[in-house]
């Protein structure tokens, strides 16, 4: 009875099946280098473990502030941004108003709001991928609050129309633009609208980066509106191995990460040129640590893969989706065995 709320609830699936090459997630293929992990160890001693963190991670704030090019008290932190998701979702309007996202994107808008028990306004992309207008305005007549918009957008890599989200929070809608991927795309960020309105904020992650295990999500948003969100914040979200982690390698790391970015930049663009020439194949364009790709038969292809030791994240079951598999881009040897793999599951499908 006091379940019955969340009884036919579905919960956020990952893809777990074990395999050699993992490029489903999204994460960054390449842990620390040896020297920054020596360092993390001697710092992670000095923990005093029986203490509770700093509630306001004001050192590890600092050091975020700097690396994004705003001040400590534009930022909100969250246990991944996952966790800012559903604060967002908490705490916006009231629970009785809609939240409005475009489909396909991040399962998690649609995940906190069935958690909150809050009303969804989904509204479809066009055929490319991209916001439309008419849809938007079709969603808006449902009086939305609340917007979420990935941009790169996942699962389909691409960055929306920067007017139509701004179009979205000018019709008074608290806005989230979900930046998780903006490290690997050449176009505008938010970072500046966010800082001057009062409706729009903005998220970012380690986890992209190279720092998914230490949980780390960001929230950017001008100074009044980010002390409003941070009091709804459990206090001690951020652990205390995480602000250390997070001040370490955003410090003395910060060149690596760069290094790391640009090197899954240019292996993107490898990739994507040598798919793109497999017969069968369609590519989305990307600006993302991904693509998205489609194909004859969407599950017999991530099936094939797997026997071939290469996991990537089948999309075939969600809506728009169908024959759509999403590929993370890995180290450049995972990269190329992946492409090898590909191309013998895709003659062996296309001349049977
Ligand atoms: C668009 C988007 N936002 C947020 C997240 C979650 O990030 P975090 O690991 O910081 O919770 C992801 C993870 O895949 C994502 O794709």
């Amino acid at each position: 009875m006091f379940l019955d709320r969340i009884k036919n609830f579905k919960s956020y699936k990952t893809e777990t099946t074990p395999c050699k090459i993992k490029l489903s997630s999204n994460e960054n293929p390449f842990d620390l280098p040896e020297w920054l992990k020596e360092k993390i160890v001697q710092e992670v001693k000095k923990i005093p473990f029986q203490r509770y963190p700093d509630p306001t991670s004001k050192k590890l704030k600092k050091v975020i502030a700097d690396f994004y090019g705003v001040n400590p008290e534009n930022i909100v932190l969250g246990n991944g941004s996952d966790e800012l998701i559903q604060l967002l979702t908490i705490i916006i309007g009231t629970t009785e108003q809609p939240v409005m996202y475009p489909i396909p994107t991040f399962p998690m808008y649609q995940v906190s709001a069935d958690i909150v028990g809050r009303p969804k306004v989904e509204f479809s992309l066009d055929e490319n991928f991209q916001l439309n207008k008419e849809e938007i305005d079709k969603a808006l007549e449902k009086k939305p609050v609340l917007a979420f918009f990935a941009s790169p957008n996942n699962p389909t890599g691409n960055t929306f129309d920067k007017e139509l989200i701004k179009y979205v929070a000018d019709k008074n809608v608290f806005t989230v633009v979900d930046e998780a991927y903006i490290d690997f795309s050449d176009k505008d960020d938010f970072v500046k609208e966010a800082l001057e309105r009062e409706n729009l904020v903005v998220l970012r992650t380690m986890s992209k980066i190279g720092l998914a295990g230490i949980r780390l999500g960001v929230l950017i948003a001008n100074e009044r509106i980010a002390k409003e969100i941070d009091k709804a914040r459990p206090p001690f979200n951020i652990t205390y191995p995480t602000q250390v982690i997070g001040e370490i390698v955003l410090t003395e790391g910060r060149d690596e990460i760069k290094k790391q970015i640009n090197i899954i930049k240019e292996e993107r663009k490898r990739v994507i040129k040598e798919v793109s020439s497999i017969e069968g194949v369609k590519i989305y364009p990307s600006d993302a640590n991904f693509f998205l790709m489609k194909v004859p038969d969407g599950n017999l292809v991530h099936k094939k893969l797997i026997e071939k030791g290469v996991l990537i994240r089948n999309m075939s079951h969600l809506p728009k989706m169908e024959n759509c598999l999403r590929v993370s881009i890995g180290k450049p040897e995972e990269n190329t065995a992946f492409i090898k793999a590909l191309k013998e599951v895709m003659s062996e499908i296309v001349f049977s």
